[in-house]
């Protein structure tokens, strides 16, 4: 069997004592490579502290056994394969489909069909693979681990733990645009109005929304600061910046309800709110538990502590009559929302319709404005 010396370059969760970890991992390193070699021996040349106490970048020279079948190095397919193994065997949620986005990331491309998977492996690969599939193998969200992920035909960037948009979102984002679109091709509305984003999160909604109705103009607001930055950043990605305004805050604040209200009347307001009760939040799998926002998914004892605030704000906010409310809720809130406005308790907002998600749930709310600010109608 053919022996041969490579050098190596690779990353390591390991601890003060670099060197020793990564002997103590010589198994791990080989099990890495391990599909089509195996690892004699590692001399480590150097080591870089990437991050305190946690990452660390080393080179090495390895000695490997060749696969005699092959008689050459890897190919990205051979990782894939590897890798989609190693997720399997660890029970990581989604395995083909988490390998294919790490890999395709890791040769700058979007997606695995894009990757020419008969080109041999290379060092640099070889590094942000091992690096990205540690993460992955710690339950670390995909979208995190890349750094994007799509929203509608949409490329954001998204950052931990600013919430990952998820597929119903889109669905809330085409209801309230398939309300826009609704008001029939005289309207005003098809040519301008305004939108509120409440939690906005990586601006999923804020940013579609702008980047469908050109002319309009939005304000988002969310109280995390690195939600916003990432709302601002996606904001520029799809130059929709100009017509955004992106504000920080806490929409339990009257302060921020005056911020909010100033820049209005809306003739949209959308929001995901955070809706999960404290008793299911015990229940989410490590993905969401572990790297999500508690503040984006938690809403209290019922899950409804924000959607009350923003049921209370909403009359005040929306264009008097034609102004829209769009929310997308937890399972049974919808009809707690139909019977809080049903009995008078908003008694600005009319309910108009419950609509159902893909996987034909009741999800989502319209409501409407059904007076001005001052109760007149
Ligand atoms: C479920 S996430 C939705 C994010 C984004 N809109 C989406 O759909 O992907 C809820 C968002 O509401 C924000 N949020 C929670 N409580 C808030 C409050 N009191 N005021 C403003 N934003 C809040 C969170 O920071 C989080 O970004």
């Amino acid at each position: 069997m053919p022996i041969v010396e490579r050098e190596a370059i690779g990353t390591d969760l390991g601890d003060e004592d670099a060197i020793f970890h990564i002997q103590a991992q010589n198994g791990q390193l080989g099990a890495t490579v391990g599909s089509w070699c195996s690892i004699l021996r590692v001399e480590v040349q150097s080591t870089i502290l990437l991050f305190p106490g946690s990452l660390w970048c080393f080179t090495a020279t390895l000695s490997v056994d060749i696969d005699p079948m092959s008689g050459s190095l890897p190919t990205l397919g051979d990782v894939l394969a590897h890798w989609t193994q190693n997720f399997r065997e660890r029970g990581i949620d989604e395995p083909e489909s988490s390998a294919e986005l790490i890999l395709a990331h890791a040769v700058d491309k979007n997606m695995v069909h894009e990757v020419d998977l008969s080109r041999a492996m290379t060092k640099t690969v070889a590094a942000r693979m091992e690096h990205m599939c540690r993460r992955r193998m710690k339950r670390e969200p995909v979208a995190y681990i890349i750094g994007e992920w799509d929203f509608h035909d949409l490329t954001l960037h998204i950052r931990p733990p600013v919430l990952i948009p998820r597929p119903e979102t889109e669905e809330l984002a085409a209801l309230a645009l398939a309300g826009v679109h609704a008001c029939g091709s005289g309207s005003k509305l098809r040519e301008s109005g305004a939108l509120l984003d409440v939690g906005s999160g990586s601006g999923a909604l804020a940013v579609f929304l702008l980047t469908r109705l050109p002319g309009w103009r939005g304000v988002s607001v969310d109280i995390s600061p690195v939600a916003c930055e990432l709302t601002t950043l996606n904001a520029r990605r799809h130059r929709v910046f100009d017509r955004l305004s992106v504000h920080q805050g806490d929409i339990h604040l009257d302060s921020t309800f005056r911020d909010l209200a100033s820049a209005g009347p809306y003739d949209i307001v959308v929001s995901n709110p955070p809706y999960i009760t404290e008793a299911e939040m015990a229940a989410l799998q490590p993905e969401v538990a572990l790297h999500e926002d508690r503040g984006a998914l938690c809403g209290g004892t019922d899950g409804m502590v924000v959607t009350r605030r923003l049921l209370n704000m909403a009359a005040s906010l929306l264009r008097p009559h034609t102004g829209r409310l769009y929310l997308e809720l937890g399972l049974g809130q919808p009809a707690e929302v139909e019977r809080l406005v049903r009995h008078g308790l908003h008694d600005r907002l009319r309910y108009l319709h419950t609509r159902k998600d893909f996987t034909n749930r009741e999800r989502f709310c319209e409501l409407a404005a059904c007076s001005g600010a001052d109760g007149s109608s």
